[in-house]
């Protein structure tokens, strides 16, 4: 595996392959390796001829206050990940290397970013977009592999290459999770022991959820309700940043629960905001 700082580099790397005709499968990341990421990358790995790999903690993703600063990295421990899983590059940029000090073109999707996380994040999407364009941009990737954990940004993703033409496919892959159902996120570790005792009740109360819509409740705000209920009682550490249901593609809120439907949900735990979502009907 061949580790790649420079942008520059990166583009003529991939410019090379698509010459031989080989083609090129791109999983972006932040780095800080769990079995989610492990996963993205096999499957991608089985995508194509060349698997990109990309460990970039993206600083125009995080608001003021946010954790940038702290966000956990470990990057030999994760170049060791990358390598076992076969990627062809491992592509480590400094931010500075991303970002011109007068970097001012920015990629934004607002209909679907005004929302769920983007309502206390108002500019993280437009981060999330920016960076991965450029990276789409970069690697000339025919196909990149994104997490349903974040299934906004996924969804976002799907229409900003929709509508910009960009010659990529965006396949994304299950969330992975602990045995008691907590979805794996590199921000597992600021939980306290209490706070990570409570964590699963955040899957446990989206899982009823679902139940109770497949028994045929349709009402949105019942479903909600019921919900916070249950997190009143079990998930006394854990204050709501959001809870709701939205068309999976279109991302608008729905009141009846009649066809697909996704419950999607923020919730703060001590320094962490874990995020978890579920198709209540497909
Ligand atoms: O999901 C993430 O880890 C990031 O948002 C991504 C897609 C790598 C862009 O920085």
């Amino acid at each position: 595996m061949h580790i790649i700082t420079s942008p520059q580099e990166l583009a003529a790397t991939c410019l090379a392959w698509h010459k031989d005709r080989d083609d090129i499968a791109l999983v972006p990341t932040m780095g800080y390796y769990h079995a989610g990421h492990e996963d993205l990358m096999s499957y991608g790995r089985t995508l194509a001829k060349r698997l990109v790999v990309s460990l970039f903690v993206n600083p125009t993703q995080f608001g003021p206050g946010e954790d940038l600063d702290a966000y956990p990295r470990d990057a030999d421990h994760d170049a060791g990940i990358a390598a076992k899983h076969g990627a062809d590059v491992l592509f480590m940029p400094e931010p500075a290397s991303m970002y011109a000090q007068d970097h001012a073109t920015w990629v934004d999707v607002p209909e679907l970013s005004r929302g769920l996380c983007g309502a206390s994040r108002p500019t993280h999407f437009r981060g999330v977009c920016t960076v991965v364009l450029k990276l789409f941009m970069l690697t000339q990737a025919n196909v990149a592999v994104f997490g349903q954990k974040d299934w906004q940004q996924q969804a976002i993703l799907r229409r900003m290459v929709r509508d910009l033409n960009v010659p990529v496919r965006i396949e994304t892959r299950e969330t992975v999770r602990e045995a008691d159902g907590l979805a794996l996120s590199s921000r597992n570790v600021y939980l306290s022991p209490e706070e990570r005792a409570q964590a699963p009740e955040i899957r446990k109360g989206l899982l009823y959820a679902q139940q109770l819509a497949r028994k045929g409740e349709t009402n949105a705000n019942l479903l909600r309700d019921a919900v916070l209920r249950r997190w009143s009682e079990r998930l006394p550490t854990g204050r709501l940043d959001y809870l709701t249901i939205v068309h999976p593609e279109s991302l608008i809120p729905l009141t009846e629960v009649t066809g697909p439907a996704l419950m999607a949900c923020a919730v703060r735990m001590g320094k962490a905001r874990l995020i978890d979502n579920i198709l209540l009907l497909h």
